[in-house]
């Protein structure tokens, strides 16, 4: 059988395989095909989670019946409208992006979902969008997939303000592929996933570059 890993990250996802099982479990309607395809029509990287992967944490945050999450690093607002879309209609999904580019096309794509309602979109460094969120706090999800090396200190973030019981996503925590390499980079991401083991009930989701998800304890 071709070997198929470096493509898909597993040996058994076959590119035909991986689109039925898309087109079956995570067909997009219009406004997720028009966010999907939005970087490459604005010359953005097309960097967002798989279909696959924002479905599942749409359906994370509905388990987790989240009303206040924040999304950290949005780029055209994809995988913001799967979190968006599974939370209630008086709910407020907050969405960090660096890039003004950026987060105007996220803007016109969770428009175009009709989802600008529920969501409020904080233009700069991440970092200093959480400073000011920190007032709205506790939240009940948090979702990690801007810069990586900023992964420790916005997982402290989440830590301290998310609700017990409240939850913790961060995408590409396999480093692409890099985290056991001996870079600071990787060992920022590896502190990282130490912090979270210890502080949350964790698992790392085998998603192609791995999904941490995280619980944080009740007591
Ligand atoms: N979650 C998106 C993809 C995000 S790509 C989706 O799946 O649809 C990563 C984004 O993080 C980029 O748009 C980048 O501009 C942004 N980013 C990088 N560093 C950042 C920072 N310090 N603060 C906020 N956003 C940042
Ligand atoms: C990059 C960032 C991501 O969040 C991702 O999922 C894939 C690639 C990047 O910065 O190249
Ligand atoms: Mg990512």
């Amino acid at each position: 059988m071709a070997d198929t890993t470096s493509r898909t990250g597993s040996r058994y996802a076959t590119p035909e395989l991986v689109d039925f099982v898309n087109r079956v479990h995570a067909a997009h309607d219009e406004a997720l095909q028009l966010a999907f395809d939005a970087p490459v029509r604005h010359d953005m990287p097309a960097i967002q989670v798989a279909p696959s992967e924002g479905k599942l944490l749409g359906m994370l945050a509905a388990l987790c019946g989240a009303r206040r999450a924040v999304e950290v690093g949005t780029l055209a607002g994809y995988s913001a409208i799967h979190l968006a879309r599974a939370m209630p209609e008086d709910g407020v999904l907050h969405c960090l992006e660096l890039e003004p580019r950026h987060a105007e096309v996220a803007r016109a794509s969770l428009q175009a979902a009709g989802m600008l309602e529920r969501t409020r979109v904080h233009v700069g460094p991440a970092l200093e969008s959480l400073e000011s969120l920190a007032s709205e706090a506790p939240f009940d999800l948090v979702f990690l997939d801007a810069d990586k090396e900023g992964y420790p200190r916005y997982g402290r973030w989440a830590l301290e303000h998310l609700r017990p019981g409240g939850m913790l996503l961060a995408d590409n925590v396999y480093f692409f592929g890099q985290l056991m390499a001996d870079t600071p980079a990787a060992a920022a991401m590896r502190r990282f996933h130490e912090e979270t083991a210890a502080d949350f009930q964790s698992v790392c989701i085998p998603t192609p570059d791995g999904l941490l998800m995280a619980i944080k304890p009740l007591g």
